[in-house]
């Protein structure tokens, strides 16, 4: 995931840069650059690869500077090239960016028609000359970038530097965190805590939205309305440990908000976003007969997502099995499947060995697995790596929505080699995932009803979650989640069966959470629930604002964004872990280490 670092204050400024982004080599990158102000001019060096290829570049050429951006990209518009490392320039601005500008080639395109030449593939570099457009036009830097933040769509992390405005260094976040950062005559931006750990632990977190100026003296912070912010400033451990809460209680907590990070990181492996399409990869769909997926846990209903995407997008047949039930089990597979180990920890024993037995019988095999050197990586064929980052929270969260994001991609991949997906439809596909992280970072927002919702929730003993179509193994997911940290008994329904007997749980006492984008099946499940609230269940449906009612007397609703169903699992797992969460945190457990559960299951 891609690292920012701004220093302004007196004393050396790209030693203090280089020293963050060495900190920030844990996220993973594949170029790095440098900008600061030398005499009133922004000047940049950059360079693909490691930080040390950016210091030799520093040592041929130094910047003497008190103020400057830093940046480690991580490629997802555009290869890892110079030129496409930030920071980038357009006249008088400078900056550096984390996310993705989901318009931008709109925004691109009437740059362009005034004159603009762009010299990157990246999406960041729109902002840039957006932001050097309107100073031309409004004197004052803050008023100009905020009616630039006003016309991007996606989520971002920005850190501006303007030539002709010593000093300055603004800043913005929305879907990608941000940090203030306080030192004696000296301020900080950064990606996180740990991006200005080695000069201050005083720290600010911007909330969802906002934007801030800082120079030497301090900070002005803003709220997305533009209306000054106060954000507290409080003091983070003085720890450099790789990983750490933040501004966050718990590390699932942390995690569960760091998925529009992840999951854009993910996709870019299997998307190119530039030209609107999915990415070949080694494995050639058009030679695969069927497609085998084993896991266990969470990671087996990531893999049951997949195989609505597989079967509906690329008429692939896809079977996915308990891995500890399919080793056993003798399976007759046919020559032409392709094995798939789904997997966090790339360690887990049943799903290691189903995958060993599948390779045994000189099958295929990819590994879809987090930890790009555990032992699945090894045994696979083929890797195919998710980049959720190192997940502390026993209960699987950012890796369950990296698992799912990947899958997703690679069934669009195996649509257009099977020949069932047309160019239009692929565009139109991987556009929708494109979105993702941005309306991943718009679900946050259903936290306060949540919250709600898990006060009456950790009074229940059972807890219902349904839902229909890649709805069906996400309910299992929520039902999941709910047992392992709040310890209350929730079982997953496709909302179909309910009559065929779950239907005698309904009482008073036993709440349903139906998970209800509006797809094709949306009048089906509502009138599941209709008949939930007509035996007087409490019902719960987390549904689009445009979806309508279900007739039915105690049917609460909790507003979901409106998103493409082949995204809709992406969307609908935040409110899903968010409800766990507030409901064991309600309950006083641990929630990241609930009890009885270790992280990876390395036994049978
Ligand atoms: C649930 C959870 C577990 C794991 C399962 C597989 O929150 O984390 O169900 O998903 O133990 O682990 P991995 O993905 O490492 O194979």
């Amino acid at each position: 995931m891609c690292g920012i670092i701004g220093v302004t204050g007196t004393g050396p400024a790209v030693p203090r840069l280089i020293d963050s982004l060495k900190r920030l080599e844990y996220r993973g990158y594949d170029s790095a650059g440098v900008a600061a102000l030398v005499d009133g001019k922004i000047e940049r060096r950059r360079a693909k690869g490691k930080i040390r290829e950016l210091e030799a570049v520093l040592a041929a050429e130094p910047l003497d500077a008190t103020i400057g951006i830093g940046h480690t990209r991580w490629a997802t518009h555009g290869a890892p090239t110079t030129a496409n490392a930030h920071p980038h320039k357009a006249g008088r601005v400078t900056l550096v960016h984390n996310g993705i500008i989901e318009n931008f080639a709109e925004l691109k395109a009437e740059l362009v028609a005034e004159g603009h030449a762009f010299e990157s593939q990246t999406d960041t570099e729109v902002v840039a000359h957006l932001l050097d457009s309107q100073l031309g036009k409004i004197n004052d830097p803050l008023v100009a970038f905020k009616t630039v933040l006003d016309r991007l769509t996606g989520a971002y992390a920005l850190a501006v530097l303007i030539e002709g405005e010593d000093g300055l260094i603004l800043g913005a976040r929305r879907g990608s965190p941000l940090v203030v950062g306080w030192g004696e005559g000296e301020m900080y931006l950064g990606s996180d805590a740990l991006a200005v750990g080695p000069f201050t632990q005083k720290i600010s977190y911007l909330e969802e939205g906002d934007f801030v100026a800082i120079d030497r003296s301090g900070a002005r912070m803003f709220d997305a309305s533009g209306a000054p912010a106060d954000r507290p400033i409080v003091q983070v451990s003085a720890s450099s440990a790789l990983v750490e809460k933040g501004e966050h209680r718990h590390f699932m907590e942390k995690e569960i908000h760091e998925q529009p990070d992840s999951v854009q990181h993910t996709l870019s492996e299997y998307l190119d976003f530039v030209n609107g399409k999915a990415k070949p990869g080694e494995i050639d769909f058009a030679t695969v007969e069927r497609i085998q997926i084993v896991a266990c846990g969470t990671a087996f209903y990531a893999g049951q997502i997949g195989r609505y995407a597989f079967e509906r997008l690329a008429g692939l047949p896809c079977d996915v099995e308990i891995a500890s039930e399919f080793r056993y089990r003798h399976p007759a597979l046919t020559k032409g499947t392709l094995a798939v180990a789904v997997s966090q920890s790339g360690e887990t024993a049943d799903t290691l060995a189903s995958l060993t037995w599948c390779k045994a019988q000189g099958l295929k095999t990819a590994a879809l697995v987090n930890v790009h050197s555990s032992s699945m990586a090894r045994e696979a064929g083929t890797l195919w790596p998710t980049h959720a980052g190192p997940e502390i929270g026993v209960a699987s969260t950012k890796a369950f929505t990296a698992q799912v994001a990947a899958l997703l991609a690679l069934a669009v991949t195996a649509g257009v080699q099977r020949g069932r997906i047309d160019p239009a439809t692929e565009g139109e596909l991987v556009r929708a995932l494109f979105e993702a992280p941005r309306l991943i970072a718009e679900s946050m927002a259903m936290d306060g009803a949540l919250k709600e919702v898990a006060h009456d929730l950790s009074k229940a003993t059972d807890v219902l979650f349904l839902g229909r179509g890649a709805m069906f193994p996400l309910a299992m997911e929520g039902a999941l989640k709910l047992k392992e940290i709040s310890y209350i008994h929730a079982e997953g329904y496709a909302a179909g069966e309910l009559k065929h007997g779950p239907i005698a749980l309904i009482d008073e006492e036993t709440p349903t959470i139906a998970l209800a984008p509006l797809d094709d099946v949306f009048e089906k499940t509502a009138s599941n629930l209709q008949e939930i609230a007509a035996r007087g269940g409490p019902v719960i449906m987390i549904a689009p604002k445009t979806a309508p009612d279900p007739h039915g007397a105690g049917i609460r609703r909790v507003d979901a964004p409106d998103c493409h169903s082949l995204i809709a699992p992406l969307i609908y797992a935040i409110p899903v872990q968010l409800l766990a969460y507030y409901t064991a945190v309600q309950k006083g457990t641990d929630v990241d280490q609930p009890r009885n559960l270790a992280k990876s299951v390395t036994v049978e």
